[in-house]
């Protein structure tokens, strides 16, 4: 393992160091270009990503099982192979980069890995099942109509025709949303909202996120976290 002295202690150091963010400013994606990288993701080892996890220190953060510890951590068990590919590439080229320490942080942890990595790594994750429900999250009448009809006097598309009926993902790097972690959902959203996130293919999330307040935003996030696995 090249990198297998990497360690939290390095990380910190080097964000402290100003390292977090990239220097040139990376090119947005293109669709035929996004297209062609996707098909051309090379075919996952899960049994290799789920060494990586660990040798990688992806589970001190993550959880050994795609389920992460708090809600500053992303949940990625059950996640769409092709989503947490792509992510990984746009954190390691710098587009995905909300200028938070976060960010900075999985910008560094991705800068060593090959795509061959990325794609055992993701294989793993989408070989787990996805996050248990919150027991706590309740589903109201206005997410679920967000979720299923949109509003069509703001433009805005219902989230299941791209993210699947039951929150599992759809096609190519639409990610799985059911289960995932309340926190995390309300402030990624916000950084689509206010434009901090936008390594997303011709805005396509970001223009609905736009359109949104905080409340239905939280109101969606409440809705999803009710979904996960039992
Ligand atoms: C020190 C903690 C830490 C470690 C180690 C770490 N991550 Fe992360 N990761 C984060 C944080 C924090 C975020 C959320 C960033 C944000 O909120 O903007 C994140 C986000 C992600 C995301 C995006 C999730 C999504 O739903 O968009 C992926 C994928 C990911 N990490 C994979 C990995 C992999 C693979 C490794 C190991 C190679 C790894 N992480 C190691 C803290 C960590
Ligand atoms: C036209 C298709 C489309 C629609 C409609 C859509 N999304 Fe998305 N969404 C995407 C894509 C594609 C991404 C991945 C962006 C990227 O490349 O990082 C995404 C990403 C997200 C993420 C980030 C997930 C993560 O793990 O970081 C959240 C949260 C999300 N969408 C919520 C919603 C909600 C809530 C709605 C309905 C109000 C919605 N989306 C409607 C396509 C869509």
């Amino acid at each position: 393992m090249a990198v297998a002295g990497l360690g939290v202690a390095g990380v910190t150091t080097a964000l402290a160091a100003g390292h977090g963010s990239a220097g040139s400013q990376p090119e947005p994606w293109n669709p035929a270009e996004l297209r062609t990288t996707l098909a051309e993701m090379p075919a996952g080892d899960a049994g290799r990503g789920e060494r990586l996890n660990t040798e990688m220190m992806c589970a001190s953060c993550h959880g050994g099982t795609g389920e992460s510890w708090s809600g500053n951590w992303s949940d990625l068990g059950g996640q769409r192979a092709e989503y947490t590919y792509k992510v990984m590439l746009d954190y390691k080229s710098g587009l995905r980069s909300e200028g938070t320490r976060r960010s900075g942080l999985m910008q560094y942890i991705a800068k060593p890995l090959t795509r061959q990595d990325m794609a055992d790594l993701a294989a793993y994750y989408e070989s787990l099942p996805l996050p248990p429900a919150d027991p706590e999250a309740r589903q109201t009448q206005a997410a679920e109509e967000l979720v299923r009809a949109g509003d069509p006097s703001r433009l805005i598309t219902p989230c299941s025709s791209c993210h699947g009926r039951d929150g599992q993902g759809g096609i190519n790097e639409t990610p799985a949303l059911a289960g995932q972690d309340r926190a995390y959902f309300i402030r990624t959203m916000n950084h689509f909202k206010n434009g901090q996130r936008d390594n997303d293919l011709n805005e396509g999330m970001s223009v609905f996120a736009r359109q949104l307040t905080d409340g239905e935003i939280e109101a969606l996030a409440d809705y999803y976290a009710a979904m996960g696995s039992e």
